[in-house]
């Protein structure tokens, strides 16, 4: 049975990296790790040298000592493939390996990441020191999975190596076949930036007020995604070549640039995300009047969930953080530890392992702290570890249960990195991120993001009453006949402005906006603007209820059968559309012209009868999270206190309070940072 997300158990684990300390720490450390209930260590993902000291000369008697032990100590280990820090022997041979900035500037040895994925020789060499990873170490039975590379397209997700450009052209020749299709593609007639050989492309490079065609960006950044994806796939197969049967392969991290969606298709079994909320505590980035702060990991743990139902945390936030030359931020308070570890068990993870066990003495991260400071004394963290396991050992019977959610968001890589360079777009984009979370996050309704991606099948929608598609601004037909398939079974899809202007390629359609979207939401926009900064509020009517529109205005116009529900009220659009209806087949579309702001999501909540699908079992304050998973018709309900003040919820009915085994009910208090789960 497989170690970790098997269904059976929830476990914790820790970062440990037995090359920075002697080994005569090695046992009592994994002695200490034990006795607090830490049954995982996560090792190597930096440690190429320990193997390879010089090229073609492996010594592989560093890590069998540590597995020996491991073995000895009934320790289980995730191996590393250290391949996110070339050693300096290699790169000093071999500077093509090297990734670059915009302009061409080489990123030098003396940080981590500074290579790129489509330099054939350091693709040749990662397989050889990944080969040699597997094939020793991966029969050892203290081994239970594989870590690939670390947080790939971490610290940088743009390539501009020479390896990067002739790789892109390879993958345009691919995609167009012809010049004369790239050209169209990208519209290269404007400004005259038509192509008449292929090696005049390259990955996009620094240009007159840094301004890129957006149609090559677009294609650019698809193609960063493609070769991390094809990178890691070279591993992923290297690595199941060896793999014993039960062991997985994974990644950490969440990162831009990067469809995971494809890489659990094809290379790994499920992804493990690296959660640090106390970065909403950094003073440099501080802000106080941010009201979801830490909780906003709960946003970050619902794309991980996109990817993966259940999912493990490789780095769980335990210390302060901290490089020597940014990121600092204070040690995280009495029971901040727990209660980040409960957000993201409530949110799907399964395994949770810690970064990392002692703090490094040496290095760029010497602030970064882990359970342990630099002496190894018995400390704070490591009694809160403790009581973490207690929990979660009450906690096993959740393991393999699904987060459960009625409301989804639906996203698309396109628009997500459309979104990133084109500054309309990113603008009403964020907004609504923001507002729908917030509001969500606020009203306790539990919600998922759903990504598209041209093989999305409709019984995956179907698990959702309301499905909001923020700004799909690019769209195709495959698209439509998916969504009119959810709405025409019952489903209410909800659409905010600037939905269906774009094409695949990021060019503009000529038809009436929205374009592909009209006959679905019975909408047109005859005219559309952004709010000029001087028009004041911009507010919507709909019904009793009035909310501020926010950053653009598409002006509607029923049609088809489409019916107007609301209308803006202030400055020249007073009195025209603001939202429109459309009945179709067994559901309705809605069309909504503005991005949302937090109030105009509550409006829709309310409107659409999907907000607080628990209030009649418990009333939590704005400030505490709810969320749910569930298994075998047992709901389980997390509720996560992110304030530093206790707080009262009151529970209407009798349930099981899973860290005591009792039934309790009425007004619970929950401290500050506290967390209940109840059986219901
Ligand atoms: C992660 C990374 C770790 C460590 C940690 C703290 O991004 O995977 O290796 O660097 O951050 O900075």
């Amino acid at each position: 049975m497989r170690k970790i997300l098997n269904g059976k158990e929830l476990l914790l684990g820790v970062c440990y990296y037995p090359e920075h300390w002697p080994k005569e720490l090695w046992r009592e450390d994994l002695k200490r790790m034990l006795d607090a209930g830490i049954e995982v260590v996560r090792v190597a993902e930096f440690a190429w040298n320990t193997v390879e000291v010089e090229e073609g000369v492996f010594d592989y008697s560093f890590w069998d000592e540590f597995l020996d032990l491991a073995e000895e100590m009934g320790m289980n280990v995730i191996m590393g493939t250290p391949t996110a820090t070339p050693p300096a022997w290699l790169t000093r041979k071999y500077p093509e390996v090297l990734n670059c900035d915009i302009n061409g500037n080489i990123y030098h040895h003396g940080m981590r990441r500074h290579y790129n994925y489509n330099s054939p020789v350091y693709q040749k060499l990662c397989s050889k020191i990944v080969e040699a990873f597997a094939s020793h170490y991966a029969k050892r039975k203290c081994v239970i999975g594989w870590q690939i590379d670390n947080e790939i397209n971490c610290e940088t997700d743009v390539f501009y190596s020479g390896s990067d450009s002739n790789s892109f052209r390879e993958y345009l020749k691919n995609k167009y076949q012809s010049l004369d299709e790239l050209n169209k593609a990208w519209g290269t007639i404007f400004w005259n930036q038509t192509f008449t050989d292929w090696d005049e492309i390259t990955v996009p490079r620094h240009t007159i007020q840094n301004t890129v065609n957006p149609h090559w960006q677009l294609d650019y950044i698809r193609f960063i995604s493609d070769s991390a994806n094809r990178w890691a796939k070279i591993q992923a197969d290297i690595i199941r070549k060896y793999a014993k049967d039960d062991d997985f392969v994974t990644t950490n991290g969440i990162f831009g640039h990067l469809d995971y969606q494809k890489m659990v298709k094809e290379s790994i079994d499920f992804i493990t995300y690296d959660s640090y909320p106390n970065f909403a505590y950094c003073p440099s980035s501080y802000d106080e009047n941010d009201p979801v702060k830490d909780r906003k990991w709960s946003m970050y743990l619902t794309e991980t969930r996109s990817i993966s139902k259940v999912f493990g945390i490789m780095e769980q936030q335990s210390g302060a953080n901290g490089w020597t030359s940014r990121m600092e931020a204070p040690t995280p308070r009495p029971g901040q530890l727990t209660l980040w570890t409960m957000q993201s068990i409530a949110h799907g993870a399964d395994f949770v392992s810690y970064f990392r066990w002692r703090t490094a003495t040496m290095g760029t991260e010497i602030y970064w702290h882990g359970i342990l400071d630099y002496s190894g004394r018995e400390n704070r963290r490591l009694n809160e570890v403790k009581e973490v396991h207690k929990k979660i050992k009450a906690l096993d019977q959740i393991a393999g249960s699904f987060y459960e959610a009625k409301v989804g968001i639906l996203k698309d890589y396109d628009n997500n990195w459309d979104s990133e360079y084109d500054v309309w777009h990113g603008r009403v984009e964020q907004q609504s991120k923001t507002a729908l979370f917030s509001a969500l996050q606020k009203t306790h309704t539990p919600f998922d993001y759903i990504y598209l991606d041209g093989l999305t099948d409709a019984s995956r929608l179907f698990e959702y009453d309301v499905l909001f598609y923020p700004h799909p601004t690019i769209t195709d037909e495959k698209t439509i006949e998916l969504l009119s398939e959810y709405v025409k079974a019952g489903g209410k899809l909800v659409m905010g402005c600037r939905s269906g202007y774009k094409d695949k390629t990021g060019k503009c359609v000529m038809d009436k906006l929205p374009g592909l979207f009209a006959s679905l939401t019975g909408t047109d926009i005859p005219e559309y603007s952004l709010i000029a900064p001087d028009a004041g509020k911009v507010f919507v009517k709909w019904d009793e209820d009035e909310f501020e529109a926010s950053v653009f205005t598409d002006l509607l116009c029923p049609i088809n059968g489409g019916r107007q529900l609301a209308q803006y009220t202030s400055d020249y659009y007073a009195g025209s559309g603001a939202i429109i209806c459309n009945d179709y087949g067994k559901g309705r579309a809605y069309y909504y012209g503005s991005a949302f702001t937090e109030e105009a999501v509550r409006v829709f909540l309310k409107k659409l009868n999907v907000m607080g699908p628990y209030d009649k079992i418990i009333n939590l304050p704005e400030t505490m999270e709810l969320a749910v998973r569930k298994k075998d018709n047992k709901r389980y309900l997390f509720v996560l206190n992110y304030s530093r003040q206790a707080e009262t919820i009151t529970i209407n009915q009798s349930v099981k309070d899973m860290y005591s085994n009792q039934n309790i009910s009425g007004a619970v208090t929950i401290n500050g940072y506290g967390t209940l789960v109840v059986e219901l």
